[in-house]
């Protein structure tokens, strides 16, 4: 008999491998999946099944909410795309809009986690290992919660140093679908990293900023413009909408001349007073270089320094955007 190289496990193997110590506890909280209408904790059952479309064709949406001190943020806002995102690809989803929010705050309270992150997929499916989404007769909800999103210091107090992208950001349909297919956002990175830079900012066929992998941009002209690309190029970034409500405040107050949405070639970019990225993850952070360019005076500007203030009292005081927790 031929000898067999790869080990051939019993159950009995793989739970014992399930039930191994991990140092993801530390960092993955919890997991619920309408695979199993259950939530659970230990990191190695996290799983999701093989022949969901979603792992074998990124056929499938996500979307992620900040936990700041027990309360959810902007998690109507997120909801609200998902569910644009799936019913734009005519994904069936299982679940409704008030489900998916109890099942979220639920799985939040049972980790216990104040300060944590609520990540959240749709996806097309199981059924099969075809690119046919009519395999799948319905589609599952995934979520899990993690620890929240770090990054430097120095993103938010020095800026960011950033490169233009030579992977034009293709979506498949519209920008507005956050689909899992983030082959050309992950390249982005790659090409950024290579270069020396933090990240990178995509543009359009005509040479205008559109977006970063996973974050809006905007410019304040040197004439106090808060300026960000037309919304129908980019996602519709739930960070970037509130930052425009924060601007048109500080228009209101005169601190901006105006707030307006309009193609920003990258040399217009290069001569702005300020750039900055918007996202969930991120919240905002200023890029103080762009291909080799400094930004302005080189540090993060004051509209940077303002619309942080903003985020931050609105993130842990306004209760009309938070959603809290039952922890009891
Ligand atoms: C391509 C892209 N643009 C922008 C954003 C920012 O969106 P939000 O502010 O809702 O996090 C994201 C977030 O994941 C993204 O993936």
């Amino acid at each position: 008999m031929r000898q067999r190289k790869l080990k051939v496990w019993s159950e009995e193997d793989y739970f014992n491998w399930v039930r191994r110590e991990t140092p993801l506890k530390e960092k993955y909280f919890a997991m619920y999946s309408t695979v199993w209408d259950a939530i659970v904790t230990n990191p190695n059952l996290m799983t999701i099944p093989f022949d969901d479309h979603m792992v074998h064709r990124g056929d499938g949406v996500f979307d992620n909410s900040l936990v700041v001190n027990g309360k959810v943020y902007l998690l109507d806002e997120h909801l609200d795309r998902i569910i644009r995102s799936a019913t734009a690809i005519g994904i069936k989803i299982p679940l409704d809009k008030e489900s998916m929010r109890q099942i979220i705050l639920e799985t939040i309270a049972v980790t216990g986690k104040r300060d944590c992150m609520a990540r959240f997929w749709i996806s097309r499916g199981t059924g099969g290992f075809s690119v046919y989404p009519d395999e799948s007769p319905i589609g599952h909800f995934y979520l899990i919660i993690t620890s929240s999103p770090s990054y430097p210091a120095r993103y938010y107090e020095e800026g960011l140093n950033v490169v233009t992208s030579p992977f034009p950001l293709r979506q498949p349909f519209t920008p507005q679908v956050k689909s899992c297919n983030y082959l050309s956002n992950a390249m982005m990175e790659f090409f950024a990293h290579n270069v020396g830079a933090d990240t990178a900012i995509a543009i359009d066929s005509e040479g205008n900023i559109t977006e970063g992998s996973n974050k809006n941009v905007a410019v304040v002209t040197k004439d106090g413009f808060f300026k960000y690309p037309p919304l129908e190029k980019v996602l519709h970034g739930t960070m970037l909408k509130r930052a425009i409500y924060f601007a048109k405040i500080l228009k209101d107050e005169g601190i901006l001349k105006d707030v307006v949405s309009a193609n920003i070639p990258i040399s217009e970019a290069y001569n702005s007073a300020e750039m900055m990225f918007f996202s969930t993850t991120l919240v905002v952070a200023p890029i103080v270089k762009y291909d080799g360019v400094t930004i302005g005076d080189g540090k993060p500007g004051p509209i940077y320094k303002k619309i942080r203030e903003m985020f931050k009292k609105d993130m842990t005081e306004n209760d009309e955007v938070l959603t809290p927790v039952d922890y009891d």
